[in-house]
């Protein structure tokens, strides 16, 4: 979304937009929720295959000021593009795939399908996560959305029940198969702790980021489009290996289940592709699990090891980086203190994720930015992550925008 949004800019862009223009219960004052967007330290491509992930919240945000309102008209406006939408909760028709009122559309869709009944509403929506960087604006959104929506409908809902129902929303109406790790990430992060996240049981533990390490994002410039069709192709591959394989391994349910023994001794069966894809699958779940261990041992060294190997895995047996995120890794292995870097998210563009010592953090994003300026010509987008919350709403903000006289009625 735009870099220079703010929630107060989002707050006045409500003041514009919608003051004065409700009926019957006029003039409810908004209230602002924000959610951030997530990094993942490691654990790519594993969390539709019901593997495991090391991802955390990043401060990096959407916005939305919400009111409700007394009828089952759901209008937004998004600042990205100056464009409101109209939506009536009876009637809500999919559209043109991949558009930011998909995303609101499939989230009303997906929390109506569980029987719920939202209350329309009024909502501004902006924000400062790059779009198509790997750092999840879409989910940020869809979870936002649903945590907003919700409470301006007075309906209460666990957090991780939030992040399942996004996930189908996102899945099953936008049409992009994603796994569940943006959206629960979004909803149930923890400040300055990595979620270690079971995607077939939802279990997770919090585990500390690394002490004396910063996180540096680096956005290649190039801008992926998950809904294009090669992540569901990917997914699509994992199926068939997951059914090909299983006519000779009873009880292989998921690429979680397929231990990397048995990938060798039945690699005769898959094609050349298809066997790489499982390998980055089962070797990236291992990868997790010591991630988990050298984060617990604050071995900052052994934890950037992995980031490498998962992203030469990624690179050259998942297939989902480019030219651009390669460049980057290998810059990256030349600043100094820079531990590991790896591309991040989807892949195919976006952003990588590099650890490096605090001390030279700032010494290695100048190295980047010069020597990635010099190769592409453009400058890069660079933020050093710091701590965020989940989804939440923000308090005592905007208390002098002058839309309202009542209080919201719906907790
Ligand atoms: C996207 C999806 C996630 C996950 C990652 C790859 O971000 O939304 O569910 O599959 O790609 O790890």
């Amino acid at each position: 979304m735009d870099y220079e949004s703010s929630p107060e800019s989002v707050l006045s862009e409500f003041a514009t937009r919608f003051a004065g223009q409700y009926t019957g219960q006029a003039g409810v004052r908004p209230r602002l929720y924000q959610a951030p967007g997530r990094i993942n330290l490691i654990g790519e491509h594993t969390d539709y295959n019901d593997g495991f992930v090391l991802p955390a919240t990043v401060d990096l945000y959407t916005w939305a000021a919400i009111s409700p309102r007394n009828d089952r008209i759901l209008r937004v406006h998004a600042c990205i593009d100056d464009r409101t939408v109209s939506i009536d909760l009876d009637r809500i028709a999919a559209g043109k795939s991949g558009e930011w009122p998909e995303y609101v559309k499939g989230v009303a869709w997906s929390l109506a399908s569980q029987g719920l009944r939202l209350r329309g509403a009024d909502a501004v929506i902006a924000g400062n996560i790059p779009l198509g960087g790997g750092l999840s604006s879409s989910a940020s959104l869809e979870v936002l959305l649903a945590f907003a929506l919700l409470e301006c409908s007075g309906i209460g809902m666990e957090r991780r029940k939030i992040a399942l129902a996004c996930q189908r929303a996102e899945a099953e109406f936008v049409g992009v198969q994603c796994g569940i790790m943006d959206q629960f990430t979004i909803a149930c992060g923890s400040r300055n702790q990595a979620l270690m996240l079971d995607c077939r049981s939802q279990d997770f533990e919090l585990v500390e980021l690394p002490a004396k390490a910063a996180l540096l994002l680096v956005h290649s410039g190039v801008r992926h489009q998950l809904s294009a069709g090669s992540f569901n192709a990917r997914r699509d591959e994992c199926r068939e290996a997951v059914e090909i394989l299983g006519s000779v391994l009873p009880g292989l349910e998921s690429l979680r289940d397929l231990g990397r023994d048995q990938l060798e001794d039945h690699r005769a069966l898959l094609s050349d592709d298809l066997y790489r894809r499982c390998r980055h699958v089962v070797t990236e779940n291992a990868r997790v699990g010591q991630a988990r261990e050298a984060l617990e041992e604050g071995n900052a060294r052994r934890l950037g090891q992995l980031m490498i190997a998962s992203h030469l895995s990624l690179r050259d047996d998942y297939e989902v980086s480019c030219p651009e995120l390669d460049f980057l890794v290998g810059i990256a292995a030349e600043c100094e203190g820079l531990w590991g870097s790896r591309m991040m998210g989807g892949g195919f563009g976006g952003c990588t994720i590099s650890l490096v010592d605090s001390d030279r953090a700032e010494d290695a994003a100048e190295t980047i930015r010069k020597q990635y300026g010099r190769k592409t010509g453009h400058e890069p987008w660079i933020h050093v992550v710091g701590p965020a919350d989940a989804v939440s709403r923000i308090k005592d903000v905007g208390k002098d925008v002058g839309t309202s006289t009542g209080a919201v009625a719906a907790s």
